[in-house]
């Protein structure tokens, strides 16, 4: 069998000559683990073994918990619930919100960043009062990352905040042709914005689900909104799952929640793209690994990989899933290549379907 350690920066064509490759561990930005507050849809345990089984060894969990984080108080209590059960390393983002501008500022050093909810979507953190944008992008540390949900006009707002505050901003989950094009109109002004997308916005359209089970904000959008994200790829600097459980029954209730699970079908849908010739490896690999690792100034981490094989076929069923919400909005697809092994910190915590890293074994890398 044919192992090779793949160097980013150097071109590389998947081969059939190679049984396996190994790769860096992935990191995900954008993550819900719902812990406080709903863990029959995800904890701390279950969503960090999803993290490991999709080959992610990085995760960056999102605020908007019941209740969200917001203090200190919110702040130790889920980062108390991720030592002692993360199976994977991690950081916890902090939630603007209305009263909370300036008694953030000394929590943020132990955070991933600050996370801003400038539209609607799932929880209650979303911020309407533009005086409150200000408030924020005046008192956060400078160095500390700021990310934002905002769709549409929004996001044009928030790209003018950057430009006016002269720092770094990350937009999540970037969905539409006219988001992209705006973004690659910003960036080529020297404006200091990085953006995620995600998997489900480039393999899926509003065709593609139906009713509580297509419910995701932003939601999903038409066939040329997803062929402009393919087309502006350079223009996207992370792939990140927004991984955001529901179950089913939720999902298929009156009022569906929105949002998809995605940790564990991230990489299979990268690799089958690699595979046709839609992505090249080391398009992946930047914005899985070095993009994320550079944006939101992370460490690297030492002995730890990912082993993939390139070449097996198999198809996405839920039932073979860590993740709490046993669901997949690609139940069923064909993927091909599939993660078989994940190191972390010189410790095997992944091996062909199982877990077995314990929890807390997970480093909080802030
Ligand atoms: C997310 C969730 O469920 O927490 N839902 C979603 O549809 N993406 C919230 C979010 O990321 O906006
Ligand atoms: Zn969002
Ligand atoms: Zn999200």
């Amino acid at each position: 069998m044919w192992a090779i350690f793949y160097p980013i920066g150097e071109p590389f064509r998947l081969s059939f000559f190679l049984s396996m490759i190994t790769l860096p561990g992935l990191i995900d930005p954008h993550v819900h683990l719902r812990e406080p507050g709903a863990t029959h849809k995800e904890d701390w345990d279950s969503g960090t073994a999803a993290a490991l089984a999709g080959g992610f060894t990085l995760v960056l969990a999102m605020p908007n918990t019941q209740p969200p984080v917001t203090d200190g108080d919110t702040l130790d209590q889920v980062l108390d619930a991720a030592r002692h059960k993360a199976r994977c390393d991690y950081a916890q983002y902090l939630g603007a919100g209305q009263h909370n501008p300036d008694t953030l500022v000394p929590l943020a050093s132990r955070s991933a960043g600050l996370k801003m909810y400038l539209d609607q979507t799932y929880g209650d953190l979303r911020l309407d009062d533009m005086g409150l944008w200000l408030a924020h992008f005046a008192a956060w540390p400078r160095g500390m990352p700021i990310v934002a949900h905002a769709e549409g006009r929004t996001l044009a707002a928030v790209i003018l905040l950057s430009a006016l505050y002269d720092r770094p901003v990350h937009l999540a989950h970037i969905s539409r042709r006219e988001e992209i094009l705006l973004i690659r109109a910003a960036k080529q002004r020297g404006m200091k914005i990085t953006c995620e997308v995600t998997p489900h916005h480039l393999f899926l359209t509003q065709d593609d689900l139906s009713g509580g089970r297509g419910e995701v904000r932003p939601r999903l959008a038409t066939a040329a909104d997803r062929d402009a994200l393919w087309a502006n790829l350079e223009v996207i600097d992370c792939f990140a799952t927004d991984h955001a459980p529901h179950t089913l029954a939720e999902k298929d209730a009156p009022n569906p929640p929105p949002g998809f699970p995605g940790l564990e079908t991230a990489l299979p849908l990268f690799l089958t793209a690699v595979c046709d010739g839609r992505l090249t490896l080391e398009d992946l690999l930047r914005r899985m690994v070095t993009n994320p690792r550079r944006i939101f100034n992370l460490p690297e981490q030492p002995e730890s990989w990912i082993e993939v094989m390139p070449d097996e076929s198999w198809e996405i069923r839920a039932e073979n899933t860590f993740t709490r919400c046993a669901w997949t909005p690609f139940e069923g697809w064909q993927a091909r290549g599939r993660l078989s092994r994940v190191v972390l910190r010189g410790r095997e915590v992944f091996r062909q379907g199982q877990i077995l890293s314990p929890m807390g074994t997970g480093k909080n890398i802030r």
